[in-house]
């Protein structure tokens, strides 16, 4: 969607110059400087459009309520994906912990570090971690975690090695990446009858 609008937004801008070039072909020849600036304006909104419109997985990893680093718990203290992520291969969603769970071991472990301590405010007033979704999906796309997960695709392949990263780097799921697998493992690529609803 996002690439649609910038590319019919980009068609609007050229056609509207060429009219205008055709317009002061003259006069522009004449104005050089007046032409250089339009094109600098013409780069700038271009730019802020590409900015605006560049998902915010393809930056840094959004700020969580609690700096939790996948790369100490996965990559140093070795706990597996599934423990904190259960539902991954029998539910469309795969959930994220919920704080009972980071306290199944926090209730021992580093149990008056400040983050824990907030832990246990989220516990006490029932109130679910506020955590910042990091991966994006068209809504209009249904995805299914388990159909991959039984084919014994890798986690990584689609999230990039989740155990090195301290501040989960999400991304969004264009189209391509989907189709582009699913050529090569022969997968179903009738989009409108397997991925569209
Ligand atoms: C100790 C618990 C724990 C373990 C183990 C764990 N995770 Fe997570 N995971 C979380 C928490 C908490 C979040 C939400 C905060 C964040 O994004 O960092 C999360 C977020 C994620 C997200 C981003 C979800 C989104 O779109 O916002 C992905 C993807 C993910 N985990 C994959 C994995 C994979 C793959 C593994 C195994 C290699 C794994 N996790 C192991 C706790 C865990
Ligand atoms: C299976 C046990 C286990 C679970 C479950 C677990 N952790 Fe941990 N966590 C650890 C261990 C071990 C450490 C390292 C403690 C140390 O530094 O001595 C740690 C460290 C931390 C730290 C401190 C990091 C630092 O910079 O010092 C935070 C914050 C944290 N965990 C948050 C969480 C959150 C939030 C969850 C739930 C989503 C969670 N943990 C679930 C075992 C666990
Ligand atoms: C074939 C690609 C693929 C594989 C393999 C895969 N994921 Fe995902 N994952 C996705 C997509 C796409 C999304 C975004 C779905 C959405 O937003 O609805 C996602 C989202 C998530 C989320 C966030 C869910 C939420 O509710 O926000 C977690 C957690 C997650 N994956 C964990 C895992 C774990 C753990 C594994 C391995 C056991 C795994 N994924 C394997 C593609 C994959
Ligand atoms: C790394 C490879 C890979 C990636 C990436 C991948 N898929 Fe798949 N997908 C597969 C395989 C293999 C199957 C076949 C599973 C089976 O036969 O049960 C499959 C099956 C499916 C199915 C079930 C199709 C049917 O026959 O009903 C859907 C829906 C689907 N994928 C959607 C997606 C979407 C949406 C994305 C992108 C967000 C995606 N997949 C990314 C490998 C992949």
């Amino acid at each position: 969607m996002e690439v649609l609008i910038t590319l019919i937004t980009l068609a609007a801008l050229t056609l509207g110059l060429l009219i205008l070039a055709r317009k002061y072909r003259v006069s522009l020849s004449q104005n050089k400087a007046a032409f250089f600036w339009t094109l600098v304006l013409v780069a700038l909104t271009i730019g802020s459009l590409y900015l605006i419109y560049t998902p915010p997985g393809t930056r840094m990893g959004p700020e969580q309520p609690i700096p939790f680093s996948h790369q100490l718990h996965v990559g140093v203290k070795s706990i597996q994906c599934q423990f904190c992520h259960p539902y991954v291969d029998s539910s469309i969603h795969p959930g994220l912990p919920p704080v009972e769970k980071c306290l199944y071991c926090h209730n021992y472990i580093i149990a008056k570090h400040p983050q824990i301590l907030k832990e246990h405010r989220y516990f006490n007033t029932k109130t679910p971690t506020p955590w910042v979704k990091a991966n994006y999906l068209a809504e209009h796309v249904v995805f299914n975690h388990q159909r991959h997960i039984k084919k014994e695709i890798e986690c990584q392949q689609c999230h990039g090695a989740i155990e090195t990263m301290d501040r989960v780097k999400g991304r969004y799921f264009y189209m391509e990446f989907c189709i582009q697998c699913h050529r090569e493992k022969k997968a179903n690529l009738g989009c409108w009858l397997a991925c569209h609803s």
